[in-house]
């Protein structure tokens, strides 16, 4: 049912609370922020940071309660395990209550009473929650939508990234944080703004910025003429101030190369706006840590080349709200592609669910309160060194009186809060083992950012999703035990055996030519339908598909079938798989068929194949099979290819993942039914918190998680 309604929830919050800024002032070229990156730190290890203590935390929002019970929720905290605090991210009028007028007394206090009961925190700067103040004095630094209306204030982050004034009073109340917080130990470091990557800019300084955006990257009017293929409906510029911002057009559509180097130039805008504060926070508290908490499968912004910019990534996770695929595999999902966005280091999971999500006009599910342990293991076996509760009490007022915290309202110690005591207790047992343990893994997902962009322009049918992919063969490996990465087109991916790149759009001649030494020095690379089509510019290819991997690949794709509502079957070594979506009709120039289509005009044609290619092997996959089963089989085909072997399936409901350092590795079983499983383990185990012999049976109780030490560490 939800799913729909959830897996939406994050589109929604881009269609809905994507306001833009207003056009009226000077020039975009004042108004930007500096393009000199923040320095981060090189290797930071989030569990020395934090004085030697796995990260354990709340979202604690002491400005909304009275103060006379922050001492009952200190202690309440500590009794829980919680030494980390998120503070602060939406209480700039509070922090700021006139302009140029600061008062920090009341965090201050707060701070205090917290850290005697030894917990430490991050703050936000506020920056998601401009005051009213402020928009009144400045009504241009609200939001616009893409038709141009501007917001009324009453939202967050309805701010426009650009905007002059916006900007000075983000230079004010960030230094103001930063001088006044940058001794204090209570204090570990800031969280910059909250869940950035909207609201999409479309006002004067936008535009203004876009076009010099594009001057720096085309230098020559006619290169980017050329680029674009403005000739189509003669769309050709003679001036730069000319060049449009995109959508809001007749018919709503719009040159796909120009919509695609927007989306470069807001991902890259958003950058730099955190760089903006980041620069400012580094030079006045250089000892304070820097992250900013983002939104795991979201895609407005390139979190790749974001998190260059932080100390380490930080998310908000929601199983509840955000899944889709599963409860249990789509925030696996999620917690991998945040570790890769930061070249594979460790993260923490800035607001964790705690209860029922719930926004003022849609819900999400309510979660048996022991999955809350179990998904903080599953944060912490993907590579997670900090569990952060989103939040510790529900709110009284505003939007989210529904988004359950750990406790109520009433404040009553509940079911959820003995749940996540439970959780506090292991884990500080367990500090010493997770400790400078990482995830390794020798398969790997390509997220291709320019791809998920381009299909947003041109969705390919009504039903396509770029991440259902991602998620289905990310499902089959783990299905079968093997940890997966998530890479970057960017990023090194030479040590991985199996490499999967789903509907690899658009792709650039260098990325093209780096999967080819892939492939040529042994990788297996599994390449799916709707691949090679576009070059970097989002310009149809001239070759015939699919275009730069039809050699690769060796096929060639003379015709397709995109359907939306038809299915089809595909046979494959004797067994019959739905499928839908699109079909590409593939002819083998090399390739040997590895599945044919069994309906409609190609019925016999081949739907799958696999070509060897140098020392390693292409699959191609010209559909989307719909079953598991297929993706099951075509795990292990791949598995097979690269020479590595895959574990005995588990049984549905159960995740097992792993972590290890020199000689150790962790084993994190985790049951997210409310019925018993039994899983069969093969190296000899001992349990991490009792000590005791495991397996290699294993009977894992209804909502269980066992968490095992092997000796000796094997592969991913
Ligand atoms: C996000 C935000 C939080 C809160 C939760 C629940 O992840 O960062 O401030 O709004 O969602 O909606």
């Amino acid at each position: 049912m939800q799913a729909g309604v959830i897996g939406g929830y994050r589109r929604w919050k881009m269609l809905f609370l994507l306001p833009l800024a207003m056009a009226i002032g000077t020039g975009a070229a004042r108004a930007q922020p500096p393009r000199k990156p923040a320095a981060p730190a090189k290797r930071f290890d989030l569990i020395r940071w934090n004085h030697g203590q796995f990260i354990y935390g709340a979202d604690y929002y002491p400005e909304a309660w009275p103060e006379r019970q922050w001492e009952q929720d200190a202690r309440r905290m500590q009794a829980a395990g919680i030494n980390f605090v998120r503070l602060g991210e939406f209480a700039w009028v509070k922090m700021e209550p006139a302009e140029g007028r600061f008062d920090f007394a009341w965090l201050d206090r707060a701070l205090q009473v917290l850290a005697a009961h030894g917990i430490r925190a991050v703050l936000g700067t506020p920056t998601a929650a401009p005051p009213a103040w402020l928009y009144a004095k400045y009504p241009d630094i609200a939001a616009v939508n893409r038709e141009g209306i501007r917001y009324r204030f009453g939202s967050r982050r309805n701010y426009s990234l650009l905007n002059p004034h916006f900007l000075a009073a983000t230079r004010a109340i960030v230094t103001a944080e930063a001088e006044h917080y940058k001794n204090n130990p209570a204090v570990l470091g800031f969280q910059i703004d909250n869940e950035l990557g909207n609201p999409y800019c479309y006002d004067h300084y936008c535009r203004a910025a876009f076009q010099a955006w594009l001057r720096r990257k085309y230098h020559r009017l006619d290169a980017l003429n050329r680029a674009w293929g403005t000739i189509f409906w003669g769309h050709t510029y003679t001036a730069w101030t000319e060049i449009p911002l995109p959508w809001n057009t007749l018919f709503g559509v719009v040159n796909p190369s120009l919509a695609l180097d927007y989306d470069r130039f807001f991902s890259q805008t958003t950058r730099r706006y955190l760089d903006f504060q980041a620069r400012i926070l580094r030079r006045i508290a250089p000892a304070k840590a820097i992250t900013t908490n983002e939104m795991g499968m979201f895609d407005a912004v390139d979190y790749s080349r974001l998190n260059t910019a932080i100390d380490f990534a930080a998310w908000d996770n929601y199983p509840m709200f955000d899944q889709r695929h599963s409860d249990y595999f789509g925030p696996a999902l999620a917690h991998d592609l945040m570790r890769g966005s930061k070249a594979g280091r460790n993260f923490m999971v800035m607001e964790e669910e705690a209860g029922l999500p719930g926004w003022t006009t849609f819900w999400g599910r309510q979660a048996a309160p022991r999955l809350y342990r179990v998904w903080a293991y599953q944060a912490i076996a993907h590579g997670a060194d900090g569990v952060c509760y989103f939040r510790w009490r529900t709110s009284r007022y505003g939007t989210e009186q529904y988004w359950q915290g750990i406790l109520d309202q009433d404040s009553v110690l509940n079911q959820r809060y003995r749940v996540i005591a439970r959780m506090g207790r292991e884990v500080r047992r367990l500090t010493p083992l997770i400790e400078g343990t990482r995830v390794a893994a020798r398969i790997a997902l390509l997220v291709s950012p320019a791809s998920r962009w381009a299909f947003h322009i041109q969705p390919l049918t009504k039903n396509f999703d770029y991440n259902r992919q991602l998620e289905r063969y990310y499902a089959a490996f783990r299905r079968r035990r093997a940890n997966v990465d998530v890479v970057f087109p960017q990023q090194d991916f030479s040590r991985y055996k199996v490499l999967v790149a789903p509907s690899l759009f658009a792709a650039s001649a260098g990325l093209a030519r780096k999967l080819t030494r892939f492939v040529a020095a042994g990788g297996v690379l599994v390449l799916t339908y709707r691949s090679g089509v576009k070059d970097a510019h989002n310009v149809f290819t001239r070759r015939t598909l699919p275009g730069r991997f039809a050699r690769l690949a060796g096929i060639a794709i003379h015709d397709y079938d995109p359907q939306t509502t038809q299915k089809q079957t595909i046979l494959m070594a004797g067994a019959r798989y739905p499928a839908g979506v699109w079909f590409d009709i593939l002819t083998p120039a090399g390739a040997r068929v590895l599945a044919t289509y069994g309906q409609n005009y190609y019925a016999g044609k081949p739907a799958a194949t696999l070509n060897r290619f140098g020392r390693g092997a292409v699959i191609y996959v010209g559909t989307e099979p719909e079953t598991d089963a297929f993706y099951d089989r075509l795990a292990l085909l791949a598995a097979k290819q690269a020479g590595i072997g895959l574990g005995a399936r588990l049984p549905a409901g159960v995740e097992e993942a792993s972590r290890k350092k020199a000689g150790e590795k962790l084993l994190f079983l985790l049951n997210y039914t409310g019925r018993p499983q039994r899983v069969r383990i093969t190296a000899a185990a001992r349990n991490a918190l009792t000590g005791g012999r495991e397996g290699p049976q294993i009977e894992l109780p209804a909502y269980g998680v066992r968490v095992l030490r092997l000796a000796g560490a094997g592969g991913g």
